[in-house]
């Protein structure tokens, strides 16, 4: 098959806007920032940056390829590959697993990308004037205390998602694409700038980068590692469905290194502007979830034309989570299209309405269910830690040896035509071992969690 029924980016530069705008999103923005807070800093840069480069990018270009070769959701498209190369079904579990984590994810995902909406009429109205870090921290405080603020916006943000989703691939998501996403990286350069002249810049740069080994941990490799499959959007399909849409001609490993590197880079200046923030008002680097939310209405407060500055930020950081959260959504919609024949509004309307449902557990979280723990972990937090830290790294296990033991090294060869055969080696060796070692490895750390979580549930039910 060389076309999908939910139709083709118009040409590899497309491709490539859609997959960053998959990529870059609150994961870059908000997480990357808040978990190098938690994590001390450079080792955990570092460590981040390895495990792009030795495991995101190579998981990437396998999954992308999956979806070229099965050009269909990515259940069916692994339910196709299965029969085609005689593999023991098992395999075509990737695209369920993945399937569910996109829902668990867009449910969380969707009241994140809510705060973000509250804050720009908070902005337009000039809130922030003059803000010192004690108010920014006490305004956040209060948005979360708020079960009702917080559903109203993460309605509000579902709904965008689902409208979007429902008008397919090509109306609507390239054209917006094609905008936004060079809008978002000059509005990160507008307020680079005005990083590099606060007098912490040094001490923001510093943090972010002197690799001090002492303070790497265990847990925040587990954390590094989860990240580079969140940030990449690998694991649960997202990048098989939109490899689906790619043009036959174009070639995937050049064209995923420059969506890693965008990525990479939206991250690393996220960074940048926002710990010379944190250190020159006196916030904590270790802030959690909130960091952004107290340290750019900061920002924006003390600089000239910052309402307006300020308004267009949270807008684009909403469009980035627009962005990704469609790709979140688009497994399972584009399945229930294909397999039910369901029209994409009603599919769409469907997985938006049951992930809105259980983001008002992540809702509570913030407020009524704070106290309710599971080894120290609210509602959101366990969900994120399950899909981030186990199920993403699980499904991007699976895809590479999926790609790298089971599928013949012919058949990849022909389909990636990468060039040199040395260079194809090392990307197959790569996967052949040491992604799956890597995540592997990880996962094992995950498990105490995930039997003490299992074991929850049953006393549940
Ligand atoms: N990558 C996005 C971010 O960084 C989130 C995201 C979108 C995602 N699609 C995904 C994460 C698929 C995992 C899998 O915000």
């Amino acid at each position: 098959m060389s076309q999908s029924v939910h139709g083709t980016w118009a040409n590899r530069w497309l491709f490539i806007l859609a997959a960053t705008g998959s990529a870059v999103g609150l994961g870059n923005i908000w997480k990357f920032p808040y978990i190098t807070g938690e994590n001390g800093g450079g080792a955990f840069v570092l460590m981040y940056l390895l495990c792009i480069a030795l495991v995101g990018i190579p998981v990437m270009i396998a999954e992308v390829m999956l979806g070229r070769m099965g050009r269909q959701s990515p259940i069916n498209t692994m339910v196709g590959l299965v029969k085609r190369f005689h593999a023991p079904v098992f395999w075509a579990g990737i695209g369920w697993m993945g399937a569910l984590a996109g829902f668990l994810i867009l449910s969380f995902y969707s009241v994140i990308a809510g705060w973000a909406l509250a804050y720009i009429p908070k902005l337009a109205m000039g809130d922030f004037q003059q803000a010192t870090g004690e108010y920014a921290a006490a305004t956040f405080g209060n948005l979360l205390a708020s079960p009702q603020t917080l559903t109203l916006w993460h309605s509000l943000f579902m709904l965008a998602t689902i409208f979007v989703v429902a008008r397919g691939v090509n109306r609507g998501l390239e054209a917006a694409i094609k905008w936004l996403m060079p809008l978002l990286f000059v509005l990160l350069f507008v307020l680079l700038a005005y990083a590099v002249q606060t007098d912490s810049f040094s001490a923001g740069v510093d943090f972010l980068f002197s690799f001090d080994f002492s303070k790497l941990s265990r847990e925040s490799l587990v954390i590094a590692l989860g990240h580079s499959f969140f940030t990449l959007s690998l694991g649960l399909g997202a990048i098989m469905a939109y490899g689906a849409y790619m043009p036959q001609s174009a070639s995937i490993s050049k064209t995923i290194v420059v969506v890693a590197v965008l990525d990479t880079l939206v991250a690393l200046a996220s960074g940048m502007v926002i710990f010379p923030i944190v250190f020159s008002n006196g916030l904590e680097p270790g802030a959690g979830p909130g960091l952004l939310f107290q340290t750019l209405p900061i920002a924006f407060g003390n600089m000239a034309a910052g309402s307006f500055f300020g308004v267009l930020f949270f807008v684009l950081v909403v469009f980035a989570a627009l962005t990704s959260s469609i790709s979140l959504a688009e497994p399972i919609v584009a399945w229930l299209v294909e397999s039910k024949g369901w029209s994409r509004l009603r599919a769409g309307a469907c997985v938006g309405l049951s992930a809105w449902l259980l983001g008002l557990g992540t809702v509570l979280s913030f407020n009524h269910w704070a106290d309710y723990t599971l080894f120290g972990k609210t509602f959101f937090d366990c969900l994120d830690f399950l899909t981030t830290n186990i199920m993403l790294p699980l499904g991007g296990l699976l895809i590479a040896v999926f790609v790298a033991w089971v599928l013949s090294k012919q058949t990849v060869a022909d389909e990636l035509r990468m060039g040199p055969p040395a260079l194809y080696n090392a990307w197959r060796f790569i996967l052949m071992f040491i992604s799956p070692l890597a995540v592997l490895a990880v996962l094992l750390n995950g498990l105490p969690f995930l039997s003490t979580l299992i074991g929850q549930i049953k006393s549940l039910l």
